[in-house]
């Protein structure tokens, strides 16, 4: 642990009360400070974390881990500045630290204890009742009586993930990557799935709903539709579903199932992912899904029994674990190594990028759709040329995407075609005679979904 001691401006060192082990503030304790301070007394530094401010992450703010009765009568003597001792903690919890250092002075109450212990554990569940008992002056026993139900609900939360993540085929050494566990703990788990699943196949077979099922279970929708139809073709998936299934080259879905991925910009209708799992895929096939949003896809292809692999920029691990971090930086090159060097290949990929220019706002800062229009071209070649190199040799890709014209009130033909990207930007006279994937490529025009 690295300590340095500055004079910081008192106004930049804030209070954060989820790690502020007390529940209430000594005020005597405070005047007694002032008055130590205005005789002329000087306590030793506060202990501080550098903090982004939340607001305005480009400045830098400073939590209190130690001294909040220090600074609280610092503040009441009107100085500007406080002399501080910055603290880098490396692993441990802040609010396990804070706990540690309030209990030099005066003991926390037992209700405090216990609300310490169950406010850390809920922070960070991968911390054991012996590590958070050595902090907070308990013995492991009694820390594990307090936080018996946590831990209950993490343990269940895990084995979901595991579940979820196992049956999109992503193989164990990146569940236990993702998940931050060892991979003991997946091939520990795997074994118990059948006894996981038993209740909820219990309850659809009694003629529950899948949403009630899904509800009293708390698993994702897309789970249970997987259970429920696990013996089912595609066809009747489809019925059970109530999809109909279109002809294969013209398809209208006027808006998006919502019992399958998240609301997301430029999120895509469950019901388009349907159609191409069913005319360009079989059931137990790979699908890749490389930028992959609000999860659709991955959902889908639950519902539809088929496995499925998705990265996306954005991460989201307690909501979308499935959804592995992945930035494909436009600057470098791209490795194959982590997710594409394996003997198992796509057999289908579901390409869904962003727009160029049109919801640049909507996504995070380095996206693919704040490029200029030949940088986004040039990217995009680049990458449906990676994409056929990791997939199989017979694989289809389905590339989504739409002409987007930026309407200047004036007549189209008045308008900056540097501004519009059209399909035929896609495919420039010259790249014509080259098709990308063979004769299996399949380009998706999106009609009437809601828009990137
Ligand atoms: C149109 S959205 C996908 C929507 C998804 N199909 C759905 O229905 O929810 C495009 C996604 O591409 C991601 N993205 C953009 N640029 C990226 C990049 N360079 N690397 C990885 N992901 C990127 C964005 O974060 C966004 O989630």
């Amino acid at each position: 642990m690295e300590k340095a001691i500055v004079k910081i401006p008192i106004s930049d060192v804030v209070l954060d009360e989820s790690i502020y082990p007390r529940e209430t503030i000594d005020h005597r304790r405070i005047a007694v400070f002032e008055e130590n301070i205005r005789d002329g007394f000087e306590f030793d530094p506060i202990e501080v974390q550098v903090w982004p401010d939340p607001g305005n992450p480009a400045k830098v703010r400073y939590r209190i881990l130690d001294g909040r009765h220090r600074w609280g009568a610092y503040k009441k003597t009107g100085a500007t500045h406080i002399e501080v001792v910055i603290i880098t903690l490396d692993q441990m919890e802040p609010i396990l630290y804070a706990a540690q250092m309030a209990i030099g002075p005066k003991q926390l109450t037992e209700s405090e204890t216990r609300n310490t212990a169950r406010r850390a554990f809920q922070r960070n569940p991968r911390l054991t009742a012996a590590e958070i008992g050595r902090a907070i002056g308990r013995t492991r026993q009694t820390v594990s009586a307090y936080i018996a139900d946590l831990r209950a609900t993490a343990v269940f939360d895990l084995e979901l993930k595991i579940f979820r993540l196992h049956q999109l085929g992503i193989p164990q050494d990146r569940i236990a990557r993702r998940l931050g566990v060892p991979q003991q703990t997946i091939s520990r788990y795997l074994p118990k799935m059948l006894e996981f699943t038993k209740w909820v196949n219990t309850d659809l077979s009694k003629g529950f709903t899948v949403s009630q099922v899904a509800q009293k279970h708390g698993w994702p929708q897309s789970l249970v539709w997987s259970q429920a139809l696990v013996k089912a073709d595609d066809f009747d998936r489809f019925k059970a579903l109530q999809w109909g299934i279109r002809t294969w080259d013209v398809w209208n879905f006027m808006e998006c199932d919502p019992r399958f991925g998240d609301d997301w910009p430029g999120r895509i209708p469950a019901q388009l992912v349907a159609h191409i799992l069913y005319f360009f895929s079989e059931p137990g096939d790979l699908v890749l899904d490389p930028m992959a949003g609000g999860g659709v896809c991955a959902d889908t292809c639950l519902a539809m029994g088929r496995r499925c692999w998705s990265l996306d920029m954005d991460d989201r691990p307690e909501t979308r674990p499935e959804i592995e971090p992945w930035f494909w930086d436009p600057e470098q090159e791209w490795d194959t190594r982590p997710f594409f060097n394996t003997r198992e290949k796509p057999a289908l990929i579901i390409c869904d990028p962003p727009y160029f220019d049109k919801k640049a706002d909507a996504y995070a800062e380095k996206s693919i759709s704040g490029l200029s229009k030949t940088a986004y071209l040039a990217f995009l070649e680049r990458f449906l040329r990676f994409l056929k190199q990791i997939a199989r040799k017979d694989a289809r890709l389905a590339f989504i995407n739409a002409d987007w014209r930026d309407f200047q009130n004036c007549p189209a033909k008045k308008e900056n075609q540097r501004q519009a990207i059209l399909l035929v930007d896609y495919y420039p006279e010259s790249r014509l005679k080259r098709t990308l994937f063979g004769n299996h490529s399949q380009v998706l025009q999106e009609q009437s979904v809601s828009g990137h």
